[in-house]
């Protein structure tokens, strides 16, 4: 393993995190909001949307977007990008899916923590 690998930390099982639905993974650097698509896509954001901050695993998912619950900004989860006409970005984590296990880098998050 060289530096520049991702450490990936095995968080659960897909069929874990409900279908449209989402997961909070508490981590010290903030929580991280694990998103499940109807296509059984998992994608990792901050949990905190970039408008207030409003708690995204709260919101709705339909494709791979999610409507935040207080202002129903539409955020990308492939992205972590606010939809026009709004602008923002929150903080997406690469994630991997291995035989029906969600892995997750930390290596961003790890940073902010270190960099706090
Ligand atoms: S806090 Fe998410 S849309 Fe306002």
């Amino acid at each position: 393993m060289t530096l520049s690998e991702p450490i990936w930390l095995h968080v659960c099982d897909v069929d874990a995190i409900p279908r449209l639905g989402t997961r909070v993974l508490r981590h010290a650097s903030g929580d991280i909001a694990l998103f499940r698509t109807e296509s059984d896509n998992v994608f990792a954001l901050r949990d905190q949307c970039p408008h207030k901050g409003g708690a995204l695993s709260q919101g709705i998912v339909h494709g791979e977007k999610v409507t935040c619950p207080l202002h129903a900004w539409n955020i990308d989860l492939t992205t972590g990008e606010a939809c026009a006409p709004d602008v923002g970005c929150a903080q997406r984590f690469p994630v991997r899916i291995d035989a029906g296990e969600v892995y997750l880098s930390l290596d961003e998050a790890v940073q902010a923590t270190a960099a706090a």
